[in-house]
This record gives structure tokens, sequence and C-alpha cells, in this order.
């Protein structure tokens, strides 16, 4: 059977990452989650003391970029992969609202998102591949096979995202994570290089009022219907 690549875009917080784990486990394809490389090089400018992003500040990060080793590697317990800074497994690391309060700046700079799309596109050759991210129907993989772009209602993303982070621990307040997302929105939609657009043939999907079942069996009936698999 042929594998196919699958390019979920989205607003923040709308699920992606969950239905794309649930399809390409489903599929036994590879999933990538894009947006943790942009929050791993937040988490590294956090750390390095690059917060503000003044000129000084950018252009810093910029020349340590060829010195930040970036990848992807399977996590035997959970079967997906983890994103590595310098060889650090961050993956646990990335959702704080520090991070979620930064990583948009970072992400409209050019140079860290030539660097970034460079790694992602080395994925399509390994063959059945799900990644979701802002730019991937668009910029990443503008031929992929299939494209989805989800959206819910700000209210539904926000809870969401505040029970997920209040579950795993963390001291947060509700207008905070709405606000978050609210912003990053607006910031990732209008930045010059590759805002976040509906790419003009993908599928929609509200999962306002869908459980993650309702939209994986949507996304099969999808695929069976266009790659009569
Ligand atoms: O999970 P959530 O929807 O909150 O966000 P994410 O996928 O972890 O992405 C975090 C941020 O990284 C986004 O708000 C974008 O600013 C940026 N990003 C991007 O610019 N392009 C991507 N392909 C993925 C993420």
């Amino acid at each position: 059977m042929r594998k196919i690549v699958i390019a979920i875009d989205g607003y923040a917080s709308t699920g992606k990452s969950s239905i794309a784990k649930l399809l390409s486990s489903h599929l036994n394809y590879i999933y990538v989650n894009s947006g943790s490389m942009y929050r791993a090089i937040t988490f590294h400018a956090i750390s390095k003391e690059l917060i503000p992003l003044t000129k000084k500040n950018i252009n810093t990060l910029i020349s340590l970029l060829s010195d930040i080793q970036l990848d992807y590697r399977i996590n035997n317990s959970t079967g997906f992969y983890d994103i590595y800074l310098n060889n650090t497994n961050l993956e646990s690391k990335l959702k704080s609202l520090e991070v979620s309060n930064h990583v948009s700046s970072i992400a409209e700079i050019p140079q860290i998102r030539k660097h970034v799309v460079k790694i992602q596109k080395s994925f399509q050759h390994k063959g059945g591949l799900v990644m979701d991210g802002r730019d991937i129907g668009s910029v990443v993989f503008p031929n992929a096979d299939l494209k989805l772009f989800l959206t819910a209602s700000d209210d539904v993303r926000a809870k969401r995202r505040y029970d997920e982070l209040i579950n795993e621990g963390y001291e947060i307040n509700y207008e905070d994570i709405f606000n978050n997302i609210i912003s990053r929105d607006k910031k990732d939609s209008k930045r010059k290089d590759s805002p976040l657009i509906i790419p003009k043939d993908a599928v929609v999907i509200d999962n306002s009022k869908m459980n993650i079942i309702d939209q994986l069996n949507f996304i099969i009936k999808l695929i069976k219907t266009k790659f009569n698999f």
C-alpha cells in the first residue's frame, strides 16, 4: 500500500498533536511535531538569557544556530519521536507558559525558520509521515498528499490546554493560557515569513464538538475515499 504524507496545520491548541499521534499509530506512520523544534530553540534562548529578544540577542541566537544540534530520536516506550537539543531530551520541558509566551517571536525569525524547515523536510524520505505545525501544508510539504487544517473555538482550545497543563502539574491560570493562545494565533498569522494560512487544498476540521475518535474516523474515511486504502 502506498505510504502518504499527511500535513496537519491549525491554530494553537487545536489538538493537532493528539490526533496526529493517534492517526500515525493507526496507519503505522512516523509522527513529527514540528512545533517542538521552535519550542526547543526558545527553551535554549531562555536558558542562554537571550530574552528579551533585542536585536543583539536575536543576532546572538542566530549565530548560535550552527552550534545547536537539533534532532528527533525515537522514544522506545512511547513509540514517538522526542526532540533533542545538543543531546538533551527536552520533550517534557517545552509546554511551559514561559516557552509558549516567547516561541512565536522566535518562530518569526527567517534564519531560524530556514534552519528548522531544512531538518523537517528531511523526514519526507522516511515513508509514511504525519507532521503537524503551522506551515506544513504551505511550506514544508506543499505537495503533501493530504492536508488537514484544524480549528476550534477559543474557549474550547484554552480549556483543553489549561486541563492538559494542570494534569501535568503546572501552576497556571486559565486567563493566561487563553491570552497566550490568542496572541500566538495573531502573531503566527501575521508574520511575513511562512504565516499560518489555510492551504487552498486543505480539509478544514472544526473539532470544537468532536472527540478524538470522531476526528480519527472522519480522517480515516477521508483517506479511504481519496486514496482507495
Ligand atoms: O501545540 P500548540 O498548537 O500550542 O503549538 P506548537 O505546535 O507547539 O507550536 C508552537 C509555536 O511554534 C507556534 O505558535 C508557532 O509560533 C511556532 N510554529 C511555527 O511557526 N511553525 C510550525 N510549523 C510549528 C510551530
